[in-house]
C-alpha cells in the first residue's frame, strides 16, 4: 500500500486527511479521516452508486469529532475513486481489500475499527469476515442496510425492486429522472430534499459508468463466515420506518431471528438514509455504541431490540 496522492483539504472542524490509497489489485480508493485518531475508529462506507459525501452530518459534527475518529472512502466504481472496467474487479475480495487496504493506511487495522454502512456499504462485513476474519472488526452499524447480499430480498421493498432496471438503464434520456428519483428516495421526504444534497446525490451517480453499476450489483458473496459469528458480533442497527429501500420490520424480524447481540432503532420520519434524516439520533446511537465496545462490552444486552445506551 502506498499514498499516491495527497490532496489539500481544509476543515474547520478539525484536519482532516484525504488521500488516495491503493488497495491490494491497484485500485485507488479514496478514502478521508477526521476527529480524535485517539478515540474509537468508524469507518463509513456509503451505499451502491453513493459517494461517501453523504455522510455530510457526521463529518461535520464537532461531538463526532471530539469522540470518534472517523474515516470514509469511496467504494470502487464509486465517488471518485477507481473504476477499473472490468467486472473481475467488482468481487467480495476486492471489496474487503478496499476495507483493509483503508483501515491500514490510517493506522486502525489491529484496533478493531467499526464498520458502518449505508445500504449496500454494510454487507462489506461479511467481505471482510470472509476473507480476514470476523475480528478485524469491532462491530458493526447497519443504516438503512442489511447484513449481508443473499438476504436482500427478504428485506427489500417491492418499489426498489422496480426501480433497479430503471437504476441500471443505459438510455440517457432516462438518466437524469432516474438520478433525481433515486436521491429523492434516499430521505424520507425527497421533494424537501436541499438542492446541495441533491445534486451531490445525482452526480454520484452520473459519475459511474453504467457497465459498472451492473458490474457492482451482484455483489455476490459468502456469508458463512460472518454468521458462525452471528450470536456475538455487536450490530447497531438505525433504520427509519419510512426507508422506501429496505422494509425495517422486516429487517428487524431477520436480526431477532439471525443474530444474537445487536441494538435495534426503527425512527419515524425517517428514510432510507436513516443517518441524514436524524443525524441526532445517528450520531447518539453510533457514539454510545463504540463507547460501549471500547468499554469491554461484549454484549450489549440480553434484551438486544430495546435496548438503552448509557448517554455519550
Ligand atoms: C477481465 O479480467 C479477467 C481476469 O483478470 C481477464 O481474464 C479478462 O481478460 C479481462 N477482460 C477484459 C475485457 O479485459
Ligand atoms: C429504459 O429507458 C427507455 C427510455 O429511454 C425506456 O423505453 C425503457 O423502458 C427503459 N427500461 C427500463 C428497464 O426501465
Ligand atoms: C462458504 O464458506 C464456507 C467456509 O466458511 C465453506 O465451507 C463453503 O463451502 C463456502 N460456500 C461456497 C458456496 O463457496
Ligand atoms: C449462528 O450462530 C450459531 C452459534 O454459533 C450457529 O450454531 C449457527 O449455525 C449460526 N447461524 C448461521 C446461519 O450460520
Ligand atoms: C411512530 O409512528 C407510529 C405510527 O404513526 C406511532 O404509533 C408511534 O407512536 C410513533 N413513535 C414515536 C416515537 O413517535
Amino acid at each position: 500500500m502506498k499514498l499516491v496522492s495527497l490532496l489539500a483539504f481544509v476543515s474547520l472542524i478539525s484536519s482532516a486527511l484525504a488521500v488516495y490509497v491503493t488497495s491490494a489489485d491497484g485500485t485507488q480508493i479514496w478514502a478521508e479521516s477526521t476527529g480524535d485518531p485517539t478515540q474509537p475508529a468508524v469507518v463509513f462506507i456509503p451505499g451502491f452508486s453513493c459517494s461517501s459525501l453523504a455522510f455530510e452530518k457526521q463529518w461535520g459534527d464537532p461531538i463526532m469529532n471530539s469522540n470518534l475518529f472517523m474515516v470514509r472512502y469511496d467504494v470502487r466504481g464509486q465517488g471518485i475513486s477507481g473504476q477499473p472496467m472490468n467486472q473481475s474487479f467488482y468481487g467480495s475480495q476486492q471489496f474487503a481489500q478496499d476495507f483493509k487496504a483503508v483501515i491500514d493506511y490510517f493506522g486502525v487495522g489491529n484496533k478493531k475499527p467499526i464498520l458502518a454502512g449505508w445500504s449496500m456499504g454494510g454487507i462489506t462485513a461479511a467481505d471482510v469476515a470472509t476473507y480476514y476474519g470476523v475480528n478485524l472488526i469491532g462491530g458493526v452499524v447497519l443504516m438503512g442496510s442489511f447484513p449481508y447480499r443473499s438476504m436482500h430480498p427478504l428485506v427489500a421493498t417491492p418499489w426498489i425492486l422496480s426501480f433497479i432496471p430503471q437504476l441500471l438503464n443505459y438510455s440517457l434520456p432516462a438518466f437524469g429522472p432516474t438520478a433525481k428519483t433515486f436521491a429523492e428516495s434516499c430521505v424520507a421526504y425527497g421533494g424537501q430534499l436541499d438542492q446541495g444534497t441533491k445534486y451531490t446525490w445525482m452526480g454520484a451517480l452520473a459519475g459511474q459508468h453504467p457497465d459498472v453499476r451492473v458490474w457492482s450489483i451482484p455483489h455476490t458473496q459468502n456469508e458463512s463466515a460472518l454468521m458462525a459469528a452471528n450470536r456475538t458480533i455487536p450490530y447497531l442497527v438505525l433504520h427509519g420506518t419510512m426507508d422506501k429501500h429496505v422494509d425495517g420490520q422486516n429487517l428487524r424480524n431477520f436480526m431477532n431471528n439471525n443474530f444474537g447481540n445487536f441494538v435495534f432503532r426503527l425512527w419515524n420520519n425517517t428514510g432510507h438514509a436513516s443517518f441524514f434524516d436524524n443525524p441526532g439520533g445517528a450520531n447518539f446511537e453510533i457514539i454510545a455504541f463504540a463507547r460501549r465496545l471500547r468499554d469491554g462490552w461484549t454484549i450489549l444486552s440480553s434484551s438486544p431490540d430495546s435496548a438503552i445506551f448509557p448517554p455519550p
